[in-house]
Order: structure tokens, then sequence, then C-alpha cells
């Protein structure tokens, strides 16, 4: 109802003015650190409206309760658990808060970061009637008035925030989950091409790989960008800065490329069989491409990036096209 949604949205506000009051406060003073530390400036924590959730595991609760909302309102806002051994208590307990907006600046959610190993490393609201997880972007309040022609996609919280803050305001992520169609068609009210910015280990390239037909189906031109010798977006950003990212963007992968060199991982490619092998599949797949213009430009890219001689390539092409019928 929509009584009920505004009342959500009402009470995940007051929720983040309390976060971010928190953070500001002498007892948010370790959350502060933990933000400064991650070489995030005061600019960008007000921006992103980080917050804190302090210590004390009814604060936030009793706050809420004192401007007279229920405990059953509390409970669909997913910021409270009430439980009969101990009564009401926060949801959110000693995290670093990541208000999480949609499209129009409206909080629907929360993300909680611990301050170190603990676990969960986050812990995020629950779908509730303002919160569809697979229907929202994290970052997306701000990339939408971005002028870039193509979005950044990235995994995490921390990877759009550092994105931003190193000038790349064109950074959104999913919260946590898959990317969705949900997502996708998001997505394409605002931009036609994606350059995808998944984590550098298997759990990234595989998340890529199942993101590139997803985003395909809804007409958004999908590359990769690579993140190696490092993590995450997050992580490149501190260590080589805005320029070296930059670079890394002009040279990203279209979704045959990169499924290459997700191929590549089954070859040894150091031995003259094991390259042989490799380039009779990859002839295979490029046979893909019933244009001929458009498959002689990916047999050039192709025979560039594999450093084969361009003729012969195209003549193991034609010759897998007939044994493949
Ligand atoms: P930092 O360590 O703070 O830099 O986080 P990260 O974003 O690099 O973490 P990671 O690559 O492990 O995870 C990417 C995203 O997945 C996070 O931003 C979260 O949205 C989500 N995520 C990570 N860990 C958890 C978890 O323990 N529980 C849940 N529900 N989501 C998680
Ligand atoms: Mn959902
Ligand atoms: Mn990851
Ligand atoms: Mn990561
Ligand atoms: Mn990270």
């Amino acid at each position: 109802r929509a009584d009920l949604k505004s009342a959500l949205l009402e009470i995940n506000k007051l929720a983040a003015k309390y976060f971010y009051a928190q953070l500001k406060s002498p007892q948010g003073e370790k959350a502060y650190t933990y933000l400064k530390d991650r070489q995030l400036s005061d600019g960008t924590i007000t921006a992103f409206g980080l917050g804190y959730s302090n210590k004390y595991s009814d604060d936030l609760y009793k706050y809420l309760k004192a401007k007279g909302y229920s405990d059953q309102l509390l409970m669909k806002a997913g910021l409270i658990t009430i439980d009969e051994k101990h009564g009401a208590y926060d949801k959110f307990w000693n995290r670093v808060m990541f208000p999480i907006m949609d499209a129009n600046n409206r909080v629907i959610g929360f993300g909680g970061r611990v301050m170190g190993d603990g676990k969960p490393k986050y812990l995020n609201s629950p779908e509730t009637p303002v919160f569809d997880k697979s229907r929202n972007l994290y970052g997306l309040h701000r990339a939408r008035s971005s002028r870039k022609p193509y979005f950044l996609l990235c995994e995490g919280y921390m990877d759009v925030i550092a994105l931003h803050q190193a000038g790349f305001t064109n950074a959104v992520a999913s919260l946590g989950t898959a990317l969705t169609s949900g997502h996708a068609s998001l997505i394409k009210r605002y931009v036609d091409e994606v350059y995808l910015t998944y984590d550098s280990d298997d759990a990234g390239t595989r998340a890529a790989l199942r993101a590139m037909p997803i985003l395909k189906e809804v007409g958004i031109t999908a590359r990769v960008i690579r993140m190696d010798p490092y993590k995450d977006p997050d992580e490149f950003i501190k260590n080589l800065g805005a320029e070296a990212f930059e670079e890394r963007i002009s040279k990203a992968r279209n979704g045959f490329m990169f499924g290459l060199e997700i191929l590549e991982r089954e070859y040894d490619m150091n031995s003259p069989e094991g390259k042989t092998a490799f380039m009779c599949e990859a002839a295979k797949r490029l046979n893909q491409f019933d244009e001929e213009i458009e498959r002689n430009n990916y047999i050039e890219a192709v025979a560039k990036n594999y450093h084969v001689n361009p003729p012969d390539l195209r003549k193991l092409v034609s010759r897998m096209a007939v044994q493949t019928g």
C-alpha cells in the first residue's frame, strides 16, 4: 500500500540521518577512522551519506519508537528484529553504514560493514516493500546524471564510492546479488553500454561471464575491464590511480575476446600443441559471425592478439567451418 511504502521510506530516511550523526559523534570515532583509513574524503562520506550503527543494540529502536513508529512497522522496514527472549533490538550493530538510495534519492535500504574481519563482512537490509534488490543499483542516484554514455558496473559499495571519488561518477553496483534482467532493463533506461569492472578473482570472472548475455538481451553492449594485479576497482584506484584506470577502460575487451581469454586457461599456451589446439577452437568460434566483414574484423583482432598470421587464421576458420558443418 502506498501509505505503508511512504512510512517505510520515512523511517529509512530517519535511520540514515541517525547513522550519519552517529558517525560524526564521539561514539563514531572508530568508524570514521576506518573510512579515513580507506581513503575516503569528508566530501565523499557526506555525498554517500555514510554512517555508523553504534554498539548499543537498541539505540536506533528507541530513537524510532520515540518518533511514534510501531514495532510492526519498524520490523517491516527491516531495521529491527524481535524475539521472545531479547525483545526488540537493532539489526545493524557496530557497523559502518551504507544507505542505499533509489534513482530518486529515496533511502530504500542499508548495507553495513564490520570494521575488521568479522562475519558476515556485509549485512544488508532484507527485501521490503520498498527494497527490491533485483531492481535497484547502488550509486544510480548519482550515476544517472553522469554525462558518460556508459556505466561502470562493479561488485561492491566500496568500489562504487572509490570510483566516484576518483571522478568516475558513472559507477554503479548490484546489491550483493548477481546481475538480473531487472538490473539490465534499469541500466538500459540511462545508457546503452556497460563496462564490467568486477573483481579479478574467479567469482568475479564467472559473474562477468553470466552478466554478458543478460545485458545483451536488453540491447546493451558490454565490455570487460581488467583489474589485475589488484582485487577490485577500489584497490586498483588506490594503488595505480585514476589515469591508469582510464587506460584500462580504453583497453576493455568485448564479449568475444573475453570469452577467448577464459578459454585460454584450458590450454597450455606456451607449447606449440597447446596453442594450436586453442587456435582451432578460436577459429571454430569465429564462425559464429555470419557477416563476412564482421568475421574478418574479428579474425584480424584475434590474429593480432595471439600473434598469428591473419591469412593463416582465415584459412583455419574456413576449414573449421567445413568440419563443424
Ligand atoms: P571491501 O572488503 O569492503 O572492500 O568489500 P568488497 O566490496 O570488496 O567485498 P566483496 O568483493 O567480498 O563483495 C562484493 C559485494 O558483495 C559487497 O560490496 C557486498 O554488497 C556483497 N557482500 C560481500 N560480503 C558479503 C556478506 O558477507 N554478506 C552479504 N549479504 N553480502 C556480501
Ligand atoms: Mn527481488
Ligand atoms: Mn568479490
Ligand atoms: Mn571486492
Ligand atoms: Mn574491496
